[in-house]
């Protein structure tokens, strides 16, 4: 029997009760059976998220409404999702983490309204919001009260995205439509083993198509990472997943009318880089790691490549430079010789996109071949997915360097942010090689007549070879027309770019007033 209230004290031990209830979840054996399965439970992980004693709780009492199916009898304080603000590395964040041992965080009327009040605080107060995802989908005793939550989530995360950060951790499951909000959201991380997102499981997938597939081969964390690139990152357990959300935090502002922090930095009494002078290899044909380049550029230890694991034949990601953030779109000739494909074009898309939302300068570092050739490439839109990377760099008014480091060939010059579609600063190696395609190949069209005619067509095709790499095979010809600023020494790149950025630091940079643009999806 319940006792009645009788004064202050009483009140305030009601209170103490109830707040100690919100503690507890679905209850003990649930958390268990959560450890067991290698998961931390949901307020376990705000731990981690949230700097320590910073975390305030909005909506523990929050209990759902529903009566079918015996939930009248069912009640968990929070509902199956714990909500709040905070601090990360002292910066305010919005945080939603779903309880798995309260109905399998099964997404509820009430549930969604709780994640919708702390998108709507976030919004107004500019900060971003970080999901931890661990649900069964839509509380299916709910019915459609369930899939309409889903929808208020799905449109404030659009009406958000741009506005402020929004990130997603997947730490369990995630199925259903429910994929959805993380989908629309900026950065997806995943946990290995633990965590897999599809729209139909294996269940569904045999009997329509009679495929077997497990859950891990289906939608699991490497396969997001390597295949669809649906996730940013494949985490190896949920510790790392929350310190990458910190890391990544630290590169982007609070919101689209701020830039990032600024970290302190102590100009060194020399930026050169010597070793950057012979990264490059003496044949143009041979690949190097674009990775060694990017470390000897920017702050030692600051690089943090994102979509890591997917279209490798390009490297994005962030970093800082003098202290200040920037994002990296870097062609990768270790991988399909630095080829553009169309999981490499939409990969830099996105990435130059979110930069461009969120006042992050960009730097280009170029030595592409072109486009990839092929059926493959053309039946599946390389042209469509090419011009999505086009596009976003055309639009992007942020601060843009790029550094042509070796190959700039064909279209793949004028897409990977040339001075002609809106490129501040370009700079290039004295290696580089800027023109319409290789010297061979060039010269194999160009003076086919003459070389088929020749006594010895070989050596013709050798000394016109010789011409158009003389000719085009240089940095000189773009830097006479003043298409590239500048041709430098690799050891002295970090420097100039250090400069170069501050330089540009208030660019101010509009485009024609419109609704919005209509890019190539
Ligand atoms: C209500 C749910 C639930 C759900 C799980 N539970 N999913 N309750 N609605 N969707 C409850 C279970 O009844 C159980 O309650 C507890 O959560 C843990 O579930 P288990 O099955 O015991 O856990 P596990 O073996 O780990 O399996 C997890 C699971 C499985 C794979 C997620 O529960 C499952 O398949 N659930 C249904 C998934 C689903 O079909 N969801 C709808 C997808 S469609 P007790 O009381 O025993 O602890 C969708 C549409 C969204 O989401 C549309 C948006 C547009």
């Amino acid at each position: 029997m319940k006792e009645p209230v009788k004064n202050h004290e009483d009140r305030y031990r009601v209170l103490a009760n109830k707040k100690a209830e919100t503690q507890l979840g679905g209850g003990e054996a649930r958390l268990e059976a959560q450890h067991k399965k290698g998961k931390l439970s949901a307020r376990e992980r705000i731990d981690l998220l949230i700097d320590e004693g910073t975390f305030e709780e909005i909506g523990s009492f929050v209990m759902h409404r529903a009566k079918d199916f015996g939930m009248d009898k069912e009640h968990f304080l929070g509902d199956g999702v714990v909500t709040g603000y905070g601090k990360v590395n002292g910066r305010l964040v919005y945080v939603f983490s779903q309880d798995f041992t309260v109905f399998g965080g099964s997404l509820s009327e009430t549930n969604a309204q709780k994640i919708c009040r702390i998108m709507d605080l976030a919004m107004k107060n500019g900060a971003p919001v970080i999901g931890l995802n661990d649900s069964g989908g839509a509380r299916i005793q709910e019915g459609v009260l369930s899939l309409a939550g889903y929808a208020d989530i799905f449109y404030r995360n659009t009406l958000a995205s741009g506005v402020i950060p929004q990130l997603s951790a997947i730490m369990g499951p995630c199925a259903g439509g429910a994929v959805y909000s993380p989908a629309i959201t900026d950065f997806i991380l995943m946990v290995e083993q633990t965590s897999y997102m599809f729209v139909t499981g294996p269940n569904v997938v045999k009997t329509v198509t009679h495929e077997e597939v497990t859950s891990e081969e289906l939608g699991g964390a490497m396969t997001h990472a390597t295949k669809s690139g649906v996730t940013h990152f494949a985490c190896a357990n949920e510790a790392v997943c929350i310190d990458n959300i910190k890391q990544l935090l630290s590169y982007m502002p609070q919101n689209c009318e701020e830039t990032a922090p600024k970290y302190h930095y102590t100009p060194a009494q020399d930026e050169g880089r010597t070793v950057l002078n012979t990264i490059i290899p003496e044949n143009p044909n041979q690949p190097y790691d674009m990775h060694e380049v990017i470390e000897q550029i920017v702050d030692e230890g600051t690089f943090m490549p994102v979509h890591k694991d997917f279209a490798e034949n390009l490297i994005v990601g962030f970093a800082r430079l003098g202290g200040r953030s920037i994002g990296i779109v870097a062609n990768q000739p270790a991988v399909l010789a630095g080829v553009l494909d169309i999981n490499a074009s939409a990969k830099a898309a996105r990435f130059v996109r979110f930069c461009d939302s969120f006042n992050v300068p960009l730097l280009v570092l170029e030595d592409v071949p072109g486009f990839l050739p092929g059926t493959d490439q053309e039946w599946n839109g390389i042209i469509t997915n090419g011009a999505k990377l086009l596009y976003a760099f055309c639009e992007a008014t942020v601060p843009r360097v790029t550094v042509i480091t070796r190959k700039a060939y064909g279209g793949a010059y004028d897409v990977m942010n040339s001075k002609h579609i809106g490129a501040d600063m370009n700079y290039a190696w004295p290696m580089a090689e800027i023109a319409v395609m290789g010297a061979s190949g060039a010269a194999e069209i160009i003076f086919k007549k003459e070389i088929a005619e020749a006594p010895d067509p070989a050596a013709k095709l050798k000394e016109k070879v010789d011409e158009y790499t003389h000719k085009f095979a240089n940095p000189y010809r773009a830097a006479h027309r003043g298409y590239v600023d500048e041709v430098i020494l690799p050891s002295e790149t970090r420097k100039k770019l250090i400069t170069a950025f501050a330089m540009l630091e208030n660019k101010v940079a509009n485009l024609p007033r419109k609704k919005h643009g209509n890019i190539p999806l």
